[in-house]
């Protein structure tokens, strides 16, 4: 996404924040900027690109001239001095509607990497996800030591691996994990933290552990990790590919002191790992498929929330479905059979059209694979 492209929310006048009106008592730990541009351009000028070479000088001269501004998640923030009304969107506020202090944290996060971090909305539950017990439980254990670091002493959960067959919830999971949270969780997909230019993934994963540590206690979840954390045989396809597994190694190992941050990695190839990562992981949790009690829950679970009502006993999908994921039945199952109903422009969604849906699936599986097959 260009930058220039991003239209502004509207602005009011007050140029300290766009929504500073209410006193804050709390001073400021963390404050994310992404750079936004100017409020309206004339045509000779161009929004310039901001990059940031020295992070502290950066910090120093945000925190000087802003100084006791109100920070609140979502509002704008307007340079006065090298760049007079370049906007600033604050995207993370910790905690939010703050104070900014001389010890305030001030992190500039380029666009890409802010969809990321971004605390995502989401009213999911962890009990919405199906099964996968284990992990659930281990998130549990991770909430708890969240709330009370204090009674795990030095044996604090630290790294953990969620692994397994695709479509089975890990990513679900994480996004339950962030809605029932109440301490901040940073949701990566691995493959943004690489960045365009060597070097880039090395430092926005130290910066992304330095977010961590400031709001901690805090949870990363690294989604797809392997696309990151990939085992040596492979690190020749990208010059710094070793460089980004050794500063992975180092925030795993907490070497930079992430005391209270807990790091979650999700993937579907654990063998591609790095031997060094994979064994920094205290514990591999697997995904399975979901059983015969897990899949009848799953189909009611979202047979519920489909817009036709259902003329089918749900009960008789349980056995055609089996080897299916949660994601298979939602989106290969339950969504191709509505559609088709839909197309027919049926009010019902019958055995007929649950029967295409499976068809379809038996056809894709008798396909030949690859041009080898
Ligand atoms: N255990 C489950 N319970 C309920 N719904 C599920 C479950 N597993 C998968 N689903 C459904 O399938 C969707 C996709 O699952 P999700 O993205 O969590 O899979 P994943 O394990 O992260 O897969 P991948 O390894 O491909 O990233 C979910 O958003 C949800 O709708
Ligand atoms: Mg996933």
């Amino acid at each position: 996404m260009k930058l220039n492209n991003i239209i502004p929310e509207p602005v009011t006048s007050d140029k300290k924040s766009t929504k500073s009106l209410n006193k804050p008592e709390k001073d400021a730990k963390l404050v994310v900027l992404q750079p936004i541009g100017y409020p309206f351009l004339c045509n000779l000028v161009e929004n310039p690109k901001i990059e940031i070479f020295d992070k502290e000088l950066f910090e120093l001269y945000a925190r000087e001239q802003w100084l006791g501004y109100t920070v609140e998640e979502g509002s704008f923030i307007f340079d006065q001095k090298l760049l007079p009304d370049y906007a600033f969107k604050i995207i993370k506020a910790h905690p939010d509607n703050s104070k900014i202090t001389d010890s305030t944290s001030i992190l500039l996060m380029e666009v890409e990497e802010v969809r990321e971090i971004k605390r995502i909305e989401s009213t999911l539950t962890m009990e919405d996800v199906i099964g996968q017990e284990r992990a659930k439980d281990k998130c549990k254990i991770i909430m708890k030591y969240l709330q009370d670091p204090e009674h795990f002493g030095d044996w604090a959960p630290r790294n953990v691996l969620f692994h397994g067959t695709p479509g089975t919830g890990k990513t679900m999971l994480a996004k339950s994990l962030s809605n029932e949270l109440k301490v901040p969780l940073f949701l990566i997909k691995a493959t943004s933290l690489i960045g365009e230019h060597v070097g880039d993934g090395a430092r926005q994963i130290h910066e992304l552990f330095e977010a961590a540590s400031i709001t901690a206690p805090s949870v990363v979840f690294i989604d797809e990790i392997d696309a990151i954390g990939l085992d040596r045989k492979y690190q020749s396809l990208r010059g710094d590919v070793s460089e980004v597994v050794n500063a992975l190694l180092t925030e795993m190992d907490g070497i930079n002191q992430n005391k209270g941050v807990v790091t979650i990695g999700a993937t579907n190839n654990p063998h591609l790992l790095d031997f060094a990562i994979r064994s920094r992981f205290e514990e591999e949790i697997e995904f399975a498929l979901p059983d015969e009690k897990e899949r009848k829950a799953i189909i009611e679970l979202y047979v519920k929330s489909m817009p036709l009502s259902i003329g089918f006993d749900t009960g008789k999908l349980v056995n055609p479905t089996k080897g299916l994921s949660g994601r298979d039945i939602k989106d290969r199952i339950l969504k191709v059979a509505l559609h088709k109903a839909i197309h027919e422009d049926e009010e019902i969604i019958t055995w007929k059209h649950v029967k295409y849906a499976l068809k379809q699936i038996k056809d894709n599986e008798n396909e030949p694979k690859g041009m080898f097959a």
